[in-house]
């Protein structure tokens, strides 16, 4: 970090960029939010409700299809949002932005059309032990039509990757290494920098599911040199139901389309389709307009308040959490990275983590318990799940206080 840097994120007022998000002022049970769930979704500023009720008042209209101004000023706003979005990833070029419904669907897009045109029979797809289902099934699915092999790096009692397993796996069989960047059950901050240099040193492409990333960490793929990144709008302050899929134009050009319908064509006879250029080439159908729109007015959210700020905020208050929870007695991590983000994944003695978050909840404590949807990983760590906080830049010391406090009371009550 540079001086300025430092200079810049120390005046952060968190106090006052809470009263950007209006449903940090609700009650629960008649007790204040404590909304530590921010891993499954963010919560909205103002000025993204405002843009998506600016949109359906003044301008909804269909994009890329219509002479009429709605349709223009629509199509306008979409461009300018696939723009913001190339632009606070660095990407080298608006086309390699796709607009997609969120991770999962981009993810799905890469495995299936990736792999149809670059998986045969004995080739081997490379994934991790930490990852979410949605970066697991697709590979199942594509490697079970290519008759492919999926291979996992393991992870350590940590909950890092293990190294070593994945020098000795990445062999010539492997035709691209899709991982978290950031684990969304551990917080873990995988080494992707070092991946990626190791995967390349061989020609193999890296997708990274960045999806509990984005919002936290400052990203630039030219300079990570990633071919693929996945990330939803939903988890970095936009609408749901829109997300991003970043492809180097080498790999998006040589790949299928995934679904056809309007807007992915170039001309369309019963004998013979030609396909668009990119990026409609893989954005079939009506687009989420909205949620794309509405994703733009996200980032100038993120680039107002600065990704720096919000990272150096971050890392704060999670070492504070981390302190403090590690004061409880009974309570151990699932999960110790050196570098983490995010997520803090515990359990407290032998307490049910759904019974724990019932009795967390009551006292306005939103926490997400279970899976998380890595079961592999809860096989690794032999547990049935986990509680998990997961913070954002606008989450407070008090609130960490609030926490620990709402776990004591559950251990007296349940331990
Ligand atoms: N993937 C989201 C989470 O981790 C839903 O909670």
């Amino acid at each position: 970090m540079t001086n300025s840097d430092t200079i810049f994120t120390s005046t952060l007022d968190i106090e006052k960029l809470r009263k950007d998000f209006p449903i940090l002022q609700t009650k629960v049970y008649g007790k204040p939010l404590v909304y530590f769930d921010n891993a499954a979704t963010t919560q909205k500023p103002l000025s993204v409700l405002k843009n998506l009720e600016d949109y359906y008042k003044n301008y909804n209209s269909n994009v890329h299809r219509g002479v009429h101004l709605l349709s223009q000023q629509a199509t306008d706003a979409y461009e300018q949002a696939r723009k913001k979005v190339a632009a606070f990833i660095n990407a080298a070029h608006d086309y390699e932005i796709i607009f997609t419904k969120g991770t999962t669907n981009s993810i799905n897009l890469v495995a299936s059309s990736f792999g149809k045109r670059f998986l045969t029979t004995g080739d081997e797809v490379l994934i991790s032990e930490m990852e979410h289902h949605s970066n697991i099934v697709p590979w199942q699915l594509i490697c079970e039509e290519k008759n492919a092999a999926l291979k996992i790096i393991p992870v350590d009692n940590n909950g890092e990757l293990i190294m070593e397993e994945f020098d000795r796996l990445l062999t010539e069989k492997v035709k691209i290494v899709a991982l978290t960047y950031v684990s969304n059950t551990l917080g873990t901050v995988n080494p992707v920098r070092n991946i990626i240099q190791k995967a390349h040193a061989k020609n193999i492409p890296v997708l990274l599911d960045a999806a509990q990333a984005i919002q936290h960490i400052p990203i630039d793929v030219q300079e990570l040199d990633a071919d693929f990144m996945a990330f939803s709008s939903h988890k970095m302050f936009g609408p749901t139901g829109a997300g991003i899929l970043y492809g180097k134009e080498k790999y998006l050009n040589a790949m299928p389309p995934y679904e056809g319908g309007g807007d992915m064509i170039k001309n369309v006879t019963f004998a013979k389709t030609t396909y668009n250029e990119l990026p409609f080439k893989f954005e079939a159908g009506t687009p989420d307009m909205s949620g794309a729109i509405g994703l733009g007015a996200a980032i100038d959210y993120i680039q107002q308040t600065g990704i720096h700020a919000i990272q150096h905020a971050e890392e704060e208050l999670i070492a504070y959490a981390y302190d403090q929870l590690s004061a409880i007695p009974s309570l151990r991590f699932i999960g110790n990275a050196k570098h983490r983000a995010g997520a803090i994944s515990f359990l407290v003695g032998n307490i049910h983590p759904f019974d724990m978050g019932e009795i967390l909840d009551k006292q306005g404590i939103a926490v997400r318990t279970g899976h998380h949807c890595t079961q592999p990983l809860m096989e690794r760590f032999s547990i049935p799940g986990t509680v998990r906080a997961s913070f954002s830049v606008y989450n407070t010391k008090n609130e960490v206080d609030a926490l620990i406090k709402g776990i004591e009371k559950a251990r007296k009550m349940l331990e």
